[in-house]
């Protein structure tokens, strides 16, 4: 398969229209049999429910090309059942699991050429998503919804790569007690865009969002779960009932432990133990490992001993393997790869 001509090196974080993307459609009780587009676009109704209730949700996965040229996904499953879960959440129909796997082999096989080579630094990034379609003016779930999936080339989601960021204790907060939180609806997206713009201008890379009810215990950022090192080599992980449940967080903790034989904490995480840490990082499919230098809480600033050079060991030890994992140098544990 011939590559596109893309200079795989300094993509960033963004949007390249393919060539081929998956849809099918719900009407009527069912999904219909799906199948692969050329057309990007997406005609709809108007009063369409996702475009008057904000009726959708999404999934993050990518492929890999190996040492040895095969190209992989990592752990589609898992985004197939948190699809499950945000599509129960919003009263969406489920997208059934095997067909979510089939159309993430289709999406990426029509577009094997635009998949980067190995040792690009650049990654292939599927996006599911499914949204209510048909016309909805009383507030009530959609009856119709169209499930699609396409899949862009990007490169890191921090500029500038495994450099550490600078994120600031936010004021506004992501998800409610009883909420959305722990699913990706888009509905938690667009309620971020403000504080996060917010963020950027006063020269943040990202929010540190806190627990709604009591603003004293760390949760995620708009698109990222936190991991932390003590100073003694623990990894710890905030546990909260109103964050995403991260694959990739999931699948360090169990790397942390299994591969580098380190000791794993999911826990609460309380906002003045944060200088305690050693290390911090940010985890998820788009951010991977991005490690954090500084966070700023209304003018106090705690500086992670890793420091804004370059990531901390044990970050980098945890960001190797599981890339490693993902890039097929390491064995991977069983399941974990799905090869196209
Ligand atoms: N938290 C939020 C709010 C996200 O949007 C994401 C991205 O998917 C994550 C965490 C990380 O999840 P995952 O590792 O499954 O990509
Ligand atoms: C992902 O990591 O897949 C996400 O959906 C996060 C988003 C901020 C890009």
């Amino acid at each position: 398969m011939e590559k596109k001509d893309i200079d795989w090196g300094n993509l960033s974080f963004a949007y390249m229209q393919t060539d081929q993307r998956y849809v099918s459609n719900y009407k009527d009780g069912a999904w219909d049999e799906g199948t692969m587009t050329g057309d990007a676009n997406v005609v709809m109704s108007e009063c369409a429910g996702v475009l008057q209730y904000s009726q959708s949700c999404f999934e993050g996965l990518k492929a890999y090309t190996t040492e040895d040229g095969r190209i992989v996904t990592f752990r589609p499953d898992l985004n197939a059942e948190r699809m499950e879960n945000s599509a129960v959440r919003l009263q969406m129909p489920v997208f059934p699991k095997e067909r979510f796997l089939d159309a993430v082999d289709q999406v990426v096989a029509a577009n094997a050429a635009y998949v980067p080579p190995y040792g690009s630094g650049a990654t292939f990034y599927l996006r599911p998503y499914m949204f209510g379609s048909n016309p909805v003016i009383g507030v009530k779930p959609a009856d119709e919804y169209q499930f699609r999936m396409f899949g862009t080339p990007v490169g890191p989601y921090f500029k500038g790569g495994a450099k550490p960021i600078t994120i600031k204790v936010c004021d506004y907060d992501r998800a409610a007690p009883h909420g959305t939180g722990h699913i990706k609806a888009g509905l938690n997206y667009a309620m971020s865009l403000y504080a996060i713009t917010l963020a950027h201008e006063e020269g943040y890379d990202e929010n540190m969002y806190l627990d709604a009810a009591t603003r004293t215990k760390v949760e995620e950022t708009g698109g990222a779960n936190f991991l932390f090192v003590t100073k003694d080599n623990r990894v710890v992980t905030p546990k909260s009932d109103t964050i995403l449940p991260s694959i990739t967080r999931r699948s360090l903790m169990y790397v942390a432990k299994e591969y580098l034989g380190l000791e794993t904490e999911e826990r609460e995480v309380h906002v003045d133990e944060l200088n305690e840490f050693a290390e911090c990082g940010l985890c998820g499919t788009a951010a991977v490992i991005s490690p954090v230098g500084k966070i700023v809480d209304h003018g106090k600033e705690i500086c992670l001993p890793s420091g804004m050079k370059d990531m901390g060991p044990v970050t980098r030890k945890l960001y190797d393997t599981l890339t490693g994992i993902q890039m097929g140098r390491l064995e991977a544990p069983k399941g974990w790869i799905r090869e196209i």
